[in-house]
């Protein structure tokens, strides 16, 4: 039965209704349209716009439906449209006229904005707990691993040599701030749009303040057609976990890249692989590739709402029930990923030797044999060019720059010493950094230190 089938005359065609109904979609939100309802009906009661007794019958009859729908007892139609009509007809058919006063005082504008910030809350919630989990690991692998040397790039070509440390951290400092961008997200979502109305605000002595409390809200929408037609914290929310995962998906490439044969830094679990039906010697970064793809799926969402909102004027319009589905998908999407992602580099093998030995060869000391020649007074752009030199003499001779005699070095510029040796050997030019926040070994420990401390 239509809930507002009064100024019509004739019943919508099963078509329409189909196509109209959300429910199929929306009645995952049904504990937080309960939870919604119960506030409101206490809120109705407290204030005498209600009768007490109907309130709390109507509390503990949606306490009831809410116990059903998880027992699997309700059955929703398509004829009740979506998840908040589907409840009230089921409380109504239950409990009569009082389940016909609920709706008192509220549109399905404010409950449906209600609904989906008290999901988001929640979802935000679950989120940040997945990427305390992922920093957590992100921060026992680089303890593990601070004396693993590995080439750093630019441009994918060989640069200078870092840590597998220092570039986890690296990682640990993108995840951190994509948790504080989804607790931004949170403060300014968390304002109550319940008792909006439609969207001009509704003529009872209701109370705004109680609800906000009642549903752990910090405040109130101060202005009830902005709360009703606006969802932007749903784009923000969703712009969120596609920044989240634009990190995930760029550690996954390299994931990818490193597990090649070519590479060999990583052996990634067979748990998180998969083989191919024809090869049998393949060994495949499924998991890793899928969050790179998943990662084209999130932006996709970000850019569906971001367009059904664009040409909408106020207030509310059924456009807006569109919402749904990129919300539920790019947090689905991203918790799924982070998931799995930290579960796979917890059990990846790192190939330290690999990784070393590629951080010998391409020259990454070059810089730290500049560096050598203006401590010696040489001004930097003339040392950068003397050792350019030395590079280009190296790779027609198919040697490493430590592997030329003193002499050798001495017909480059004659202010090259013996002490030349150890200050471009690997760990030199890791330790040598000083800048803070840098790759030496000092520097990662130190931000090791920091990130324990809470800093
Ligand atoms: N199912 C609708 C949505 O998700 C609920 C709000 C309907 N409001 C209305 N005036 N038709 O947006």
């Amino acid at each position: 039965m239509k809930l507002w089938k009064g100024r019509f005359s004739k019943a919508a065609t099963s078509s329409a209704d189909e196509f109209n109904a959300s429910i199929e979609f929306d009645q995952r939100l049904y504990k937080d349209d309960i939870k919604g309802s119960m506030a409101h009906a206490a809120m109705l009661g407290k204030q005498g716009i209600i009768a007490a007794d109907e309130a709390e019958l109507i509390i503990k009859t949606l306490k009831e439906i809410e116990a059903d729908i998880e027992a699997g007892k309700v059955e929703f139609t398509i004829e009740s449209e979506d998840i908040h009509m589907n409840i009230e007809s089921v409380l109504t058919e239950r409990i009569g006229d009082a389940g016909k006063r609920l709706h008192t005082a509220r549109s399905r504008n404010d409950q449906v904005a209600v609904d989906i910030r008290l999901y988001l809350k929640e979802e935000i919630a679950a989120i940040h707990q997945l990427l305390a989990k992922l920093m957590e690991t992100l921060v026992d692998l680089a303890e593990q691993h601070q004396d693993t040397v590995m080439p750093g790039y630019t441009h994918l070509q060989r640069a200078q040599p870092v840590t597998l440390a220092y570039h986890l951290l690296a990682y640990y400092q993108m995840f951190k701030r994509d948790a504080s961008r989804f607790a931004d997200c949170l403060d300014r979502m968390d304002y109550l749009p319940l008792g909006c109305g439609a969207l001009a605000g509704t003529t009872y002595d209701t109370d705004r303040e109680f609800l906000a409390k009642e549903l752990g809200f910090k405040g109130i929408c101060p202005n009830a057609m902005d709360a009703v037609a606006d969802r932007d914290f749903a784009v923000e929310f969703i712009s969120c976990c596609s920044i989240t995962m634009m990190h995930l998906s760029r550690f996954c490439e390299e994931l990818i890249q490193w597990s090649s044969v070519e590479f060999s830094f990583v052996e990634i679990d067979d748990a998180y692989s998969t083989g191919s039906s024809i090869m049998p010697q393949k060994k495949n970064p499924d998991m890793a590739e899928l969050i790179r793809g998943k990662t084209g799926r999130v932006y996709g969402d970000l850019m569906s709402l971001l367009t059904i909102i664009k040409g909408l004027p106020l207030a509310y319009n059924k456009d807006l029930q569109e919402d749904k589905l990129p919300v539920f998908d790019a947090g689905d999407t991203l918790k799924a990923s982070v998931n799995i992602f930290t579960e796979m580099i917890a059990t990846m093998k790192v190939k330290t030797e690999n990784m070393e030995r590629a951080a010998k060869y391409g020259y990454m000391n070059a810089t730290d044999a500049a560096d050598y020649l203006v401590t010696k007074g040489i001004p930097f752009r003339d040392c950068h060019e003397i050792i350019g030199k030395i590079v280009l003499h190296c790779i027609n001779k198919g040697i490493a720059i430590e592997e030329m005699s003193i002499e050798e070095f001495k017909s480059f510029s004659d202010k090259f010493e013996e002490d030349i040796y150890d200050k471009i050997a690997i760990r030199s030019c890791i330790k040598a950094k000083k800048s803070k926040g840098s790759t030496s070994f000092d520097s990662v420990k130190q931000q090791l230190a920091d990130i324990k401390s809470g800093k």
